[in-house]
C-alpha cells in the first residue's frame, strides 16, 4: 500500500496530504511538551481527547459563523482540515492574568483583566515564541492592518464563544491561544481560525476549586494531564460519563 505523504511532524501533531487537493490530514500525538521541548512526556490518550475537543469547538464555531479549517473527523486520532497558509503568529486572549503575562508584570495567576486583552507573539520555537507588537507585524508584512483588524475581532468572538461554554460547565477561561490561517477563495483571501483549540492551548480552572484543567497541570507536575483533559472532555458531553482513558480511550464515534 502506498504512504501518505508527510506534510510536517510537530510537536503535537502531524500533519499528511489530505485526500483532495487543498486538504491535510492532521492526526493528534499523544505527546506533550512544555517550556518550547524542555519538558516531555507521551500521555496516553491524550491525542484522542485534543482530536476530540478540537472537533467540538470547531464545529461549535462554524454553528456561530466564525469560519475555520476543520472539515470533520475522520477517526479518532485524525481530522481532515482544510490546508491554509499559517500566519506565523499565535493568537493570544486573556481574561485573567497568568502564565507569561502574570510573570512579566508581576501580578497575580488569576487576577481579573479590566477587559479581554489580545496580544500576538511570533511563532518561532528557536526564539522562544518572543511577543511581538502589531507595529512589527505589519511593517515585517506577516499580516496587513486589514489582517489584524480582522484577526482582533475574531479572536474577541472566539473569546466570548469559548468563555460561554465552559461557564456552562463550571470552568473559567483563564485564557488561550489560537492560530489564525489564511484560504483563497479565488483571487480572494479570507481568515479562519486553523491548527487545534483544546486544553494544550487554553488555561481552564474549575470555577468553584480552582482546580487546573489544563495543560499547566503538566508544566506544574500537578497530577495526571489525561485525567483533567477527560474531565473537560465529559463535562462537555463529548465523551459519555462511564469512559474514562484508562486504559485506552474507548470513544463512541
Ligand atoms: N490548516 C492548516 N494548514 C496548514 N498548516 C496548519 C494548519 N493547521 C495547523 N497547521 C500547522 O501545523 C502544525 C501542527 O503541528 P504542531 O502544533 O504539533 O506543531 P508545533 O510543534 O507546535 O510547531 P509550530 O511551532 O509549527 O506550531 C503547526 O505548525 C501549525 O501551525
Ligand atoms: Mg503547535
Amino acid at each position: 500500500m502506498a504512504r501518505r505523504k508527510l506534510i510536517y511532524e510537530g510537536k503535537a501533531k502531524i500533519l499528511y496530504e489530505g485526500p483532495e487537493p487543498g486538504t491535510y490530514v492532521q492526526y493528534f500525538k499523544d505527546d506533550a511538551t512544555a517550556g518550547n521541548g524542555a519538558k516531555k512526556d507521551v500521555i496516553e490518550g491524550k491525542g484522542v481527547l485534543n482530536n476530540r475537543l478540537s472537533e467540538y469547538f470547531m464545529v461549535g464555531l462554524g454553528n456561530i459563523g466564525i469560519p475555520t479549517h476543520f472539515i470533520r473527523r475522520l477517526n479518532m486520532r485524525e481530522q481532515l482540515i482544510r490546508q491554509v497558509e499559517i500566519i506565523p503568529l499565535e493568537v493570544i486572549v486573556r481574561n485573567f492574568a497568568a502564565g507569561s503575562m502574570a510573570k512579566r508584570l508581576g501580578m497575580e495567576e488569576g487576577a481579573a483583566l479590566p477587559r479581554p486583552i489580545v496580544e500576538f507573539s511570533y511563532k518561532d520555537d528557536k526564539l522562544g515564541d518572543p511577543l511581538v507588537p502589531e507595529e512589527y507585524i505589519i511593517a515585517f508584512g506577516w499580516a496587513s492592518q486589514q489582517d489584524m483588524d480582522d484577526i482582533v475581532s475574531m479572536a474577541l468572538r472566539v473569546n466570548d464563544f469559548m468563555s460561554g461554554v465552559m461557564y456552562g460547565v463550571g470552568i473559567k477561561l483563564i485564557d488561550f491561544k489560537i492560530e489564525i490561517g489564511r484560504v483563497w477563495d479565488n483571487e480572494f483571501p479570507r481568515l479562519v481560525v486553523a491548527d487545534e483549540i483544546s486544553p494544550d492551548c487554553c488555561r481552564l480552572w474549575d470555577i468553584e476549586t480552582g482546580q487546573k484543567l489544563d495543560k499547566d497541570v503538566f508544566r506544574q507536575d500537578l497530577g495526571n494531564l489525561a485525567d483533567a483533559y477527560t474531565e473537560v472532555a465529559r463535562r462537555l458531553g463529548v465523551l459519555p460519563s462511564n469512559v474514562t482513558h484508562r486504559p485506552k480511550p474507548t470513544l463512541i464515534n
